[in-house]
């Protein structure tokens, strides 16, 4: 379970410019939200607190009962590597490592075997579709695939909460819808819990529940079509 109580963020001398403020959320195992928005918002910075990437100037961020705020950078950083998985609008595949190791990566932060995060990025990589690419660079790839690949990071190493800022941003919306139901079915079938940052309503109709962000917190977007 991922828990946020009475969140608060601002910027400048003493949080004089208060991004939100009584900002609360919970997410339950195997259920994916979207989090929408006026861009500039708050919805980047948001996510960067839930991963403990910014500080803020209150309140409490628990992921399966553990605390983030006041945590160390260290103990915040191993966190990240067990529990978190990221998925970027920009998709952060690293060009000198080939499809099978940068969807090994994550593993390789956590001190895996060779053989063991080789077999995992495989598994992985055949969830996705991705499986004969294994050995390709990245710059042989599609957009739509370097975020099928990302994915495939993201869930790798088995996390508890997967953020997601903007996924889709910058595909054709032909391939978004394809690539949005992929993580989405990829994060429940692991039983992890997904946010989705995103201003497409039809990306943020296919999460669970929608949530709108304002300088006053979440609140629930009603879903009517
Ligand atoms: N380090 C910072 N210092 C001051 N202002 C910041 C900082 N980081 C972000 N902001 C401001 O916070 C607001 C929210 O940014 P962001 O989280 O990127 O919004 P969104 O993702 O919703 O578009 C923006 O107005 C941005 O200028
Ligand atoms: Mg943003």
């Amino acid at each position: 379970m991922f828990e946020i109580d009475d969140l608060k963020k601002g910027f400048g001398s003493a949080g004089t410019s208060v991004l939100f403020a009584g900002l609360s959320l919970r997410v339950q195992r195997g259920e994916c939200v979207a989090i929408m928005g006026e861009s500039g918002v708050g919805k980047s910075t948001l996510l960067n607190c839930m991963a403990g990437l910014e500080s803020v100037d209150g309140g409490s961020i628990r992921l399966d009962g553990t605390e983030l705020v006041g945590l160390g950078d260290e103990a915040l950083a191993g966190l990240r590597r067990h529990r978190f998985g990221f998925v970027f609008q920009a998709f952060h595949i690293l060009p000198h490592l080939d499809v099978a190791q940068n969807v090994a990566l994550p593993l390789w932060l956590l001190d895996a075997d060779d053989a063991r995060a080789d077999r995992c990025a495989r598994a992985m990589l055949e969830r996705v579709g991705l499986l004969d690419r294994a050995g390709d660079w990245p710059r042989e790839l599609s957009g739509g695939e370097l975020q099928r690949v990302a994915i495939a990071r993201a869930l790798v190493h088995r996390p508890s909460l997967v953020l997601a800022d903007e996924p889709t941003g910058n595909l054709d919306p032909g391939r978004a819808a394809g690539v949005l139901d992929l993580l989405l079915e990829c994060i429940r079938d692991a039983g992890a819990m997904g946010i989705l940052v995103t201003h497409s309503r039809t990306a943020a109709l296919r999460a669970d529940r929608i949530l709108r962000l304002s300088p006053g917190g979440l609140l629930p977007e009603a879903v009517s079509t």
